[in-house]
């Protein structure tokens, strides 16, 4: 298993790029299933997790040429509808496939996802959509069966909200299933998110027929086929988020470049609320480095309120706060896994409840530590880069499952951090993302 070894307190400088969203490119590469056209997906990042899809995609009949930052597909003749259980265990999103199969087959046969480390993933709202369009649904040995009436799938209007609010993948599945529907679907308490509005926005470049998406309310027309895919995703907000992170907390005045700031304002006010001002153009941020920041509140909520996927990396900013800031997470109220290790370099955050209270400290200090999901082992690179001392970050196939060669782009702004390659196989992936 892979180690990242950090030299911490360097100051960073010049500019790093922001990769394509993985979490658009996933549902995104799924409506390869919808379409008997060639397709061609761009600005995909290579990641581990992406890898998962194309295994899930061949897996279910798509013929896929990966190359550099671009993934054509093919529907090959011939396919089983089955997504396994050993590739949806990896990653939580295969389940994205369940309504892009519904839609284009009739029937799909997916693994629960099942949990993972930042919490419970149930797929109940998925499944209340699917079968609001007439899908019959059982759920059998941790596998979910969706069958579509004889006439085919029928528009309804759904209200998709749960007890955390509204639901990304659920939201994109149902819009996948509808998309192919008789009728039209209306979605009320809808995802907002910018990858939800991105993979609209991709259905309708083929022909698919929707509206509203970005709002909590997004209408769909079924249409009877769609063309061919050819499609670039959106920046990965999340990404952008850790690199602005990462030049606040080291006090550098680094440009991240190929970001969507309009996607990010929730993070932005988070950073003007501690004092640390970001420059911001169309598509670039540059950080005006401060040398203390204050500490602020933050509650993780869906979009357009703060991310839950830049929590934990935010956390790592407020531990080196002046004063004490608390986090409430909303969203998955067990997701404070970076907390006990960032104690480990001197952090003092106590966790109940759904909510972190983060002490700030004049310094951390370097120290061993282990990552345990994706989003947890970006804020230990994030705060080994500002510890006094050496970090030794374990297991980080977890970041590599979300962040394209980070040590690599971070070394080059200065960043001194080298993976430690142990030679030994990687563990099975822990679930999540
Ligand atoms: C997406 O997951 C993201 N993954 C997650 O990013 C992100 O944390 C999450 O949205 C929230 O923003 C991808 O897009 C691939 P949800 P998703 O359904 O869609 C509950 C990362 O780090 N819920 O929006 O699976 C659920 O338990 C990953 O990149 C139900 O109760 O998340 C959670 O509390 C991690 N029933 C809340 O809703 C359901 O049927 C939001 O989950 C579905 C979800």
């Amino acid at each position: 298993m892979d180690t990242f070894l950090i030299k911490g307190g360097q100051r960073l400088s010049g500019s790093i790029a922001v990769s394509g969203s993985k979490n658009s490119a996933l549902p995104i590469l799924a409506v390869s299933l919808m379409t008997g056209e060639a397709c061609r997906f761009g600005n995909i990042p290579t990641l581990r997790d992406i890898q998962t899809q194309v295994k899930i995609l061949n897996t279910l009949g798509v013929e896929t040429q990966w190359t550099g930052r671009v993934i054509s597909t093919l529907m090959r003749d011939t396919y089983n509808s089955t997504a396994p259980y050993e590739l949806v265990k990896q990653m939580r999103a295969g389940v994205c496939v369940l309504g892009p199969l519904l839609a284009a087959r009739g029937e799909a046969t997916v693994s629960l996802p099942g949990g993972c480390v930042i919490g419970e993933r149930p797929i109940d709202l998925h499944l209340k959509g699917l079968e609001a369009l007439g899908a019959e649904i059982t759920l059998e040995h941790g596998y979910v069966h969706a069958k579509a009436p004889k006439g085919g799938l029928k528009g309804a209007e759904i209200y998709l909200g749960g007890k955390f609010g509204s639901s990304v993948l659920a939201t994109d599945n149902v819009m996948c299933a509808a998309a192919l529907a008789k009728g039209t679907t209306t979605i009320e308490c809808a995802a907002c998110e910018p990858e939800v509005v991105d993979l609209a926005d991709c259905l309708n470049s083929m022909g698919a027929k929707i509206t509203g998406a970005g709002s909590p309310r997004i209408t769909i027309q079924g249409v009877r086929k769609l063309k061919a895919a050819n499609w670039s995703v959106i920046p990965d907000r999340i990404e952008a988020a850790t690199f602005v992170l990462a030049g606040a907390i080291t006090r550098s005045p680094i440009t991240i470049t190929g970001c969507r700031p309009s996607h990010m304002l929730a993070m932005l006010d988070v950073l003007r609320q501690m004092g640390i001002h970001v420059e911001r153009k169309a598509t670039s941020l540059t950080i005006v480095p401060e040398q203390r920041w204050k500490a602020t509140e933050v509650v993780t909520l869906p979009h357009p309120a703060f991310p839950t996927d830049a929590q934990a990396q935010t956390m790592a900013l407020m531990s080196l706060a002046e004063g004490t800031s608390t986090i409430t997470e909303r969203i998955y109220p067990e997701r404070f896994m970076a907390a006990a290790e960032m104690k480990r370099m001197g952090a003092k955050i106590s966790v109940a409840n759904g909510q972190a209270i983060i002490q700030g400290v004049e310094k951390l200090s370097g120290a061993e530590v282990m990552a345990s999901d994706l989003r947890a082992s970006a804020a230990l690179v994030i705060a080994g880069m500002a510890a006094q001392g050496e970090t030794l970050i374990s297991r980080v196939y977890h970041i590599d499952r979300g962040y394209e060669r980070i040590e690599e782009r971070l070394r080059k702004i200065g960043a001194k951090i080298t993976r430690v390659s142990s030679g030994q196989p990687e563990q099975a992936l822990a679930a999540g993302g």
